[in-house]
């Protein structure tokens, strides 16, 4: 991931305005870091099918976790999570104002498309995948999830509507990661398979970052804990144990999944997905 954190400081966004903290802002919480889970997943399916397009397919990895910080962004803003730490720093809405972590999501998320339509592939190919992270991270994925999250705040939800939650907030842009790999390598045929894997991957990850919010320290997690009390995750709604067990059959059910994948696709996502699968535990 070494190569996609130089890609990354060497296309951060700029600006030159007139404004006195636009750009710092802009860049801010792309630098404070993070896992680059998402990128690391399509980089991933790509080198494992095929290396030479790694280069390429940084655009695409790019755009995602552009995609990703803007949804942080606003999921610490006060009228959502409310807030003041992200990434082991504190947020844009503490550091700036409200107006500029508004504004900053809003400029990722647009620079997010124009990072993909000049990414050097065929235009067919360029339009699949801005219409994946499109379909995932908008109005019927990412964003429909954020607002059913914060919807039902203090309004408990059946576990089968917690996953639908979890689904659309989390699961459907870490799957687009997935099936982005796929489309890149013009590998249609194993796009959707992998897509479904990711979304029991994505669930999976909701319901570990849910149970690391009563397990970890603010410190530890490099943002604030111990707030999702009023929230449907997994572990308020159904307790700290019933939520490990949750975890520990989904962990287990895709680590049976990844057996289906092509040999080359297993070596490439296995270190990834040990690192993060027990993370839980
Ligand atoms: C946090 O995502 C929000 C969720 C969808 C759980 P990550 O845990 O991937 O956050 P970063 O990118 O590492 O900061
Ligand atoms: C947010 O879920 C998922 C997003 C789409 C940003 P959380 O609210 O649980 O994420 P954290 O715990 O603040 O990272
Ligand atoms: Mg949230
Ligand atoms: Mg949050
Ligand atoms: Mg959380």
């Amino acid at each position: 991931m070494q190569n996609f954190e130089q890609f990354l400081l060497e296309n951060l966004p700029t600006s030159k305005s007139i404004h006195p903290h636009y750009e710092d802002a802009l860049q801010n919480m792309l630098k404070a870091g993070g896992k680059r889970f998402r990128p690391a997943l399509l980089l991933g399916v790509v080198n494992a099918y095929n290396p030479l397009m790694l280069d390429s397919a940084r655009y695409a990895a790019y755009a995602i976790e552009l995609l990703h910080t803007y949804s942080l962004i606003h999921d610490d803003l006060p009228a959502m999570d409310d807030s003041p730490l992200r990434r082991g720093n504190p947020t844009l809405h503490v550091v700036f104002d409200e107006v500029t972590a508004i504004l900053v999501g809003d400029a990722l998320n647009t620079y997010s498309f124009e990072v993909l339509s000049n990414a050097p592939f065929s235009d067919e190919t360029r339009v699949k995948l801005i219409r994946e992270l499109a379909r995932n991270g908008g109005l019927n994925g990412m964003v429909l999830g954020q607002a059913i999250d914060c919807y039902f705040e203090n309004r408990p939800l059946q576990i089968e509507d917690i996953k639908i939650l979890h689904t659309n907030k989390t699961a459907k842009l870490i799957a687009a990661s997935l099936k982005m790999g796929a489309i890149i390598v013009g590998r249609e045929d194993v796009a959707q398979k992998l897509y479904n894997f990711g979304i029991d991957l994505g669930l999976l990850f909701q319901i570990q970052d849910d149970i690391l919010d009563v397990t970890q320290s603010s410190q530890e997690a490099g943002k604030l804990t111990h707030n999702d009390e009023d929230k449907n995750s997994f572990v308020t709604i159904l307790g700290f144990e019933r939520a490990m067990q949750e975890a520990n059959a989904l962990a287990q059910r895709l680590l049976q999944e990844m057996d289906n994948f092509d040999e080359s696709l297993q070596s490439e996502l296995s270190p990834l997905l040990t690192k993060y699968i027990n993370r839980h535990k």
